[in-house]
């Protein structure tokens, strides 16, 4: 295997990073899948690219200023990666979160160094939600961005520069088709684009979960959702700035049994401990590892995102209890009885 060369900065270890063939989907789909290992990125998640992708287009247009301030709305993934990356830069970190998340989730943000901001859940529409005092907080903030991440497009090109070129360099160029779920979407339509720009031929499929309205959106223009799921990271139910004018070919729906599977067998069988948005992935893969084959490509490879690591949920996921009362199967290994 060929040593990678010494990265120059902390953060060029963000990007560039592996792919792994998946056994177990691969048999299941009677093709080959791959996962794009995003949990190796320094927070831990995909999110770290639209983190530096959002900070260093504001750097760009000369919106954040040596000393400036990130600000927020998230409770996750992009929360981890603003304050990394910030800290590197130089710059302070305000995330605005729903007072309901979990105590890890808001232990990781204050260890990190970011201030953290709780407000009480509200719906979309109401002003004190916490996306909107996320806006509202870094108008009022000296020397402040908006990263904005579901309409600030700056998220979708990380992709399309990054994580869609490294797929294509990696399968040297023979990749026919695309899959994941979508959050802010940012993923989706960048690796969806950036691969079209290679070859047009290349399917990009949307996985969704249950709960999210663009499977409807994509099978019969009706942004509608249907049941429910407790992915984090994942579920969408408008098109965002970053879906606009993504190039979806076809959609599936997965529903979070299924994710869990993935989530259960690529850990016992492969040794991935993984979150449950790339479960949910890696059964979109196989479903669309199967069309591409009923459709008549010979020996079709497709590629998804394995999006986070496992270890960030431990007391929900990975939590006999927690999956009892979510009326979610509890791994084999974890059961008592
Ligand atoms: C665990 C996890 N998976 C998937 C996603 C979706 O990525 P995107 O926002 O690019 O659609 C996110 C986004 O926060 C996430 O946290």
């Amino acid at each position: 295997m060929k040593l990678l060369p010494p990265r120059e900065t902390t953060l060029d270890l963000i990007g560039n990073t592996p792919l792994v063939k998946l056994e177990g989907p691969s048999r299941e789909a009677g093709c080959e899948i791959y996962g794009k290992c995003e949990f190796m990125n320094p927070g831990a998640s995909v999110k770290d690219r639209a983190a530096l992708g959002i900070i260093r287009d504001a750097e760009a247009r000369g919106e954040l200023q040596p000393g400036g301030c990130v600000v927020e709305g998230t409770a996750g993934n992009t929360g981890i990666g603003i304050a990394l990356v910030a800290n590197a830069l130089g710059y302070r970190t305000i995330i605005v979160m729903p007072d309901n998340q979990s105590r890890e989730k808001m232990d990781t943000l204050r260890a990190l160094g970011a201030e953290l901001v709780t407000v009480p859940p509200t719906k979309f529409s109401d002003c004190n939600h916490f996306v909107h005092t996320s806006r509202r907080l870094a108008e009022e903030t000296e020397g402040a961005i908006w990263a904005n991440q579901f309409d600030n497009t700056a998220n979708r090109k990380a992709h399309i520069d990054g994580t869609a070129r490294e797929l294509w360099e990696q399968l040297d160029g023979r990749i026919d088709g695309f899959t994941c779920a979508a959050g802010t979407g940012g993923t989706l339509a960048g690796v969806g684009l950036g691969l079209k720009e290679f070859d047009e031929a290349i399917t990009i499929a949307l996985t969704d979960p249950h709960g999210a309205a663009l499977y409807n959106y994509f099978a019969n223009g009706e942004l509608q959702a249907e049941g429910s799921s407790v992915a984090e990271g994942i579920g969408q139910g408008r098109i965002t700035g970053n879906l606009e004018g993504a190039p979806i070919d076809t959609q599936f729906r997965i529903s979070d049994g299924e994710g869990l599977k993935w989530v259960a067998r690529l850990l016992r069988e492969e040794g991935l401990c993984l979150g449950l948005s790339s479960g949910i992935n890696v059964a979109g893969a196989i479903a669309l590892g199967r069309k591409l084959k009923a459709d008549g490509v010979a020996e079709p490879r497709v590629a998804t995102i394995l999006c986070d690591t496992g270890f960030r949920y431990l007391s929900t996921l990975y939590n006999p209890e927690w999956l009892a009362a979510k009326d979610l199967p509890v791994f084999d290994w974890l059961r008592e009885d």
